[in-house]
């Protein structure tokens, strides 16, 4: 059912020196940074050739990236997004099998402007799962 990993995202607590690098250190491409007031988040693309990576600092009050890095001081893997054909169809399997999905259950648009779903860190070891409709 899942299809290519759509991306990676990790917590990272300055943006700027994250981004800095990925793009000095490793030699990697990096977009400038992208706000996303709706999902709590500035995001920089690094675009590897198979795959992105998305660096994630808390914006806002309420960021959902705050709390993890509460916990997680040097930053950290924060979810893997897979990409699948029919997010409806992917969701009602899961839910069949006993997965939990996150919030209302319905998908909301992502940050590629594409429906999302998340995945209970629990029921897929310890790891918070994204789907993206591709
Ligand atoms: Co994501």
């Amino acid at each position: 059912m899942i299809g290519r990993l759509n991306h990676v995202a990790i917590a990272v607590k300055d943006l700027e020196a994250s981004t800095a690098l990925y793009r000095d250190t490793l030699g990697a491409r990096v977009s400038q940074p992208q706000p996303e007031p709706e999902h709590g988040v500035t995001v920089v693309f690094v675009e590897l050739p198979n795959t992105k990576i998305e660096l994630l600092e808390p914006l806002g009050a309420d960021s959902p990236i705050a709390k993890f890095l509460e916990r997680n001081a040097d930053g950290g893997i924060h979810h893997i997004c897979y990409e699948v054909d029919d997010i409806l169809a992917a969701r009602d399997r899961l839910k069949a099998q006993g997965a939990r999905i996150l919030g209302s259950g319905e998908p909301r648009i992502g940050a590629h402007g594409k429906p999302v779903l998340f995945l209970h860190p629990k029921d897929f070891l310890g790891t918070l799962v994204e789907l993206e409709q591709a």
